[in-house]
């Protein structure tokens, strides 16, 4: 069990409230036999994945999934009981894990069947998702010979349940929608591939978050399932589909930390690493307690903070676990400094962010790193915060 006290200045918080709307608001757009699955790997993006899994859960998703077979085995151990599937293929040898603990497996090729065969033991079937590579190029069945071996392997053993298809869009995020329907047609195509082969997957899933907000009510692009990333976090999939969302995202991650040191420096001060700033006038330093160790990248070196509701620069290159920026004049230490959200009437987002990267606001949220502790709010109150430092026996 992870510690819930922390004993730094710096925080994310996790607005639980603005998840469950974006997921409401998504159950509600998709047709009703649609099922919703909740993307919760690396971390819930950077935002938790247990809490976030337990607001999917209660606001319209049933079901989740990850990446690793390590995060769905961490969501079972902590009492969740709805359907995992792992979306990367795992070590073969890991499938008695996912039999006992009922988590479904992504297979991509009949070499992986063959080799998990020759270690199972368990008693339990477990549940399989064959991953069509329609075009993204990075794992999946491609042809109908890929097809035919892949589930003639499976055959071979009736603990092996075919309980899912699903493929990935590699460009539905874009305007130009030629790739994805190029894509869309391929996965159709696979889809009578696996059923002429006599497998009835009961999921079949395609829509990812660009898909299902462009998508949502058109059954043909949905199958029966989509799983939904980035936006139920409250992200837009790219800046091009910010025009065209059917609904406000609400965005769930703000980031945090407080003055931990403020001094007046003279002109011709020299400030951080590589003594790269120098001040050309008398000015108020701040020292701010993150740094690229959390996730607070040196690549943000020549952006603002927020603090009392103004953009205040950062000077000096950024450091492992501080940074400093110029503040107008002098603030008491504990000051709130604002790195993603809102401060007063500014607000910096991780979209700001991603642009200040050249990166997308998926990497800005994901790569807050564990040791930034993560306060969780629902109905306006804290319910629960989260630091894996240290574990619950070491709270005093
Ligand atoms: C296989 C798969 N499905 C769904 C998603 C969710 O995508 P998004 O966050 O764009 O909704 C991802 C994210 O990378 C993925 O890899």
């Amino acid at each position: 069990m992870t510690a819930t006290s922390f004993y730094r200045e710096t925080w994310a918080d996790i607005d639980l409230d603005a998840v469950a709307n974006n997921v409401r608001n998504m159950k509600t757009r998709i047709p009703e036999d649609v099922a919703l699955l909740a993307v919760v790997k690396a971390n819930g993006y950077g935002h938790g994945a247990l809490q976030v899994a337990r607001t999917a859960l209660d606001n319209g998703a049933s079901w989740l999934a990850v990446a690793l077979f390590d995060e769905a085995l961490a969501l079972r151990k902590q009492g969740i009981e709805a359907p995992i599937l792992v979306l990367s293929p795992i070590p073969p040898q890991h499938v008695n894990h996912a039999a006992k603990y009922h988590i479904a497996l992504t297979v991509s090729d009949g070499e992986w069947v063959k080799r998990a065969r020759e270690n199972y033991t368990a008693e339990q079937s477990v549940s399989l998702h064959i991953s069509c590579d329609t075009g993204m190029g990075r794992i999946g069945i491609r042809n109908k010979d890929e097809a035919s071996t892949l589930v003639s392997e499976i055959r071979r053993d009736p603990r092996f349940v075919i309980e899912g298809m699903f493929t990935h869009f590699a460009t539905a995020d874009q305007d130009d929608e030629a790739y994805f329907n190029e894509q869309y047609g391929r996965f159709e195509m696979m889809v009578d591939w696996i059923q002429e082969l006599g497998a009835r997957p009961a999921v079949i899933h395609c829509g990812n978050s660009a898909t299902t907000l462009k998508y949502p009510a058109e059954r043909r692009h949905l199958f029966n399932m989509v799983r939904y990333g980035i936006a139920m976090y409250g992200l837009s999939p790219s800046p091009e589909m910010v025009k065209q969302l059917p609904f406000v995202l609400k965005r769930a991650m703000s980031l945090h930390s407080r003055l931990t040191y403020v001094k007046q420096v003279e002109k011709g001060s020299f400030i951080g690493y590589g003594a790269t700033y120098q001040a050309p006038d008398d000015e108020w330093i701040g020292t701010v307690p993150i740094g690229y160790a959390d996730g607070w990248l040196r690549g943000f070196h020549d952006t603002d903070v927020l603090i009392d509701g103004q953009r205040c620069p950062i000077v000096g290159r950024i450091c492992m676990d501080q940074f400093m920026c110029r503040l107008p004049h002098a603030y008491p230490e504990g000051t709130e400094v604002t790195l993603i959200g809102k401060n007063g009437a500014e607000e910096i987002t991780a979209d700001e962010r991603a642009q200040q990267l050249q990166t997308i606001n998926y990497e800005v949220t994901c790569t807050i790193h564990p040791r930034v502790p993560r306060v969780y709010w629902k109905n306006g109150k804290k319910i629960a915060t989260s630091n894996p430092i240290l574990t619950a026996a070491d709270e005093t």
